[in-house]
C-alpha cells in the first residue's frame, strides 16, 4: 500500500467493519398495480422506519437500464486521458471526475455527471448575497457514441418513476398526490454514472464516505457486486444492502425530511469497496428548482413547532458541491444547521 495517497484513508471510527451485517427486513415494495391498495401504507412504514426501501415492478424497462449500464462500462474503460477530455471543473460541474471528497476524505471512485433538463439553472456561489445564476451544460464524450442517447432515455424513465414515488409519499403523509409537484418546476435533477475500481486498501478507504442525500429522493441502480451500507435507525449499525436484480433503491432525502417536519428521515449511508471486483452504480437525484425555499409544510405542522427554518435549495446545493470539490476546515452544510432549537 506504499503508494496509496493518504487522502483516501478514513479516520479509524469510520473504517468499514470486516464482519459485514447483511440486511434483513429492508422493505421491498412491489409497485405493480395488483398491489396498489398497499402502496401508500408500505411507503409510509418504509420511510418512517428505514428512510430507504427497494422497489420492484417499478415500470422502468430493464432494456433502458441494461443499455445505460453497458455504455457506462464502456466509458469508464477508456484511458484516463480520454475521460479527462470531458472533465468537470470549478466552472462546469458536469462531466468526468475522479477526485471527489466526502467529508474531506477522498472517495475511491470515478464519476460522470449529467443534468436531466436543459437548461438547468443553479446559483454561481453559495454566498446568499451573490444573486448570479448559471446554466449548466452537459459534456458528452465522443466514446461510446451511444452514451448521450441512452442517458437521455434513462433520465426520462427516472423522472416518471420519481413522480410516481413523490405522489405516493405525498399521499402517505395525508396530502394530495400532487402536493409537491410545483416545487419540481425547473427541477435540478441529475444523474451520476459511478465506477468503483478494485481497491488495494478496502479496510481503510470507502467508495463513498458516510453521508445523507441532500435532495428530495434518490433512485439508485446498483449492480450485483454489493457494497452499499445504510446506518440502521434502531441501533446505528452499518447494514449491507443486498442487491436485488432489477430493483431500485430509494433514499428519502433531506428535503423530504424537512418538508415532513421529521416524520420521514433521510438515512446515512456509505459505499464500501473490495480488492477483487469493480462495482458500478447509477444514482438519479430528484431535486426541486433552485429558487425553492425548503421548509416544513404548514398542513403538517398546524399548531406544532416547525423543526426547520426555510433554506434555499439552490444555495444548499451550491454549498454541498463546493465541499465535494475542495477540502474544507469545517463540516459541510447539513439540514441540521437549519434546525430550530428547542
Ligand atoms: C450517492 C450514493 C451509492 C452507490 O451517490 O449519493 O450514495 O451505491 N451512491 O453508488
Ligand atoms: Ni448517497
Amino acid at each position: 500500500m506504499g503508494e496509496v495517497d493518504p487522502a483516501f484513508i478514513q479516520d479509524t471510527q469510520h473504517r468499514p467493519k470486516l464482519a459485514v451485517i447483511e440486511a434483513e427486513g429492508i422493505p421491498l415494495i412491489d409497485l405493480s398495480s395488483a398491489n396498489a391498495s398497499n402502496h401508500v401504507s408500505q411507503i409510509a412504514d418504509a420511510s418512517k422506519n428505514w428512510g430507504f426501501f427497494q422497489v420492484i415492478n417499478h415500470g422502468v424497462p430493464s432494456e433502458s437500464r441494461r443499455k445505460i449500464e453497458g455504455a457506462a462500462r464502456k466509458f469508464f474503460a477508456l484511458p484516463l486521458e480520454e475521460k479527462r477530455k470531458v472533465s468537470r471543473d470549478e466552472v462546469n460541474p458536469l462531466g468526468y471526475f475522479d477526485s471527489e471528497l466526502t467529508k474531506n476524505v477522498r472517495d475511491w471512485k470515478e464519476v460522470f455527471d449529467f443534468v436531466v433538463s436543459t437548461p438547468t439553472v443553479i446559483p454561481v456561489s453559495p454566498d446568499p448575497d451573490d444573486k448570479e445564476l448559471k446554466e449548466l451544460t452537459n459534456q458528452w464524450p465522443q466514446y461510446p457514441p451511444e452514451l448521450r442517447e441512452v442517458c437521455e432515455e434513462y433520465a426520462r424513465e427516472m423522472e416518471k418513476l420519481a413522480f410516481k414515488l413523490l405522489g405516493l409519499i405525498s399521499l402517505s403523509l395525508g396530502l394530495p398526490e400532487n402536493r409537491f409537484n410545483l416545487f419540481f418546476e425547473e427541477s435540478t435533477n441529475f444523474i451520476r454514472l459511478k465506477h468503483y475500481p478494485p481497491c488495494p486498501i478496502p479496510h481503510l478507504a470507502l467508495g463513498v464516505g458516510r453521508h445523507k442525500d441532500g435532495g428530495a429522493l434518490t433512485i439508485l441502480a446498483q449492480d450485483d457486486v454489493g457494497g452499499l451500507e445504510v446506518k440502521r435507525k434502531t441501533d446505528g449499525e452499518w447494514i449491507r444492502v443486498k442487491p436485488t436484480p432489477d430493483a431500485y433503491i430509494i433514499n428519502v432525502g433531506d428535503i423530504i425530511q424537512a418538508w415532513s417536519n421529521d416524520t420521514y428521515e433521510s438515512v446515512e449511508h456509505r459505499v464500501t469497496v473490495n480488492s477483487e471486483r469493480e462495482r458500478f452504480s447509477i444514482p438519479f437525484s430528484f431535486n426541486p428548482g433552485q429558487h425553492v425555499w425548503v421548509k416544513p409544510l404548514e398542513e403538517l405542522t398546524k399548531g406544532e413547532k416547525q423543526n426547520y427554518r426555510a433554506y434555499n435549495w439552490g444555495k444548499f446545493f451550491s454549498a454541498r458541491r463546493r465541499s465535494n470539490f475542495k477540502k474544507l476546515d469545517v463540516e459541510n452544510l447539513q439540514i441540521s444547521h437549519f434546525k430550530v432549537s428547542e
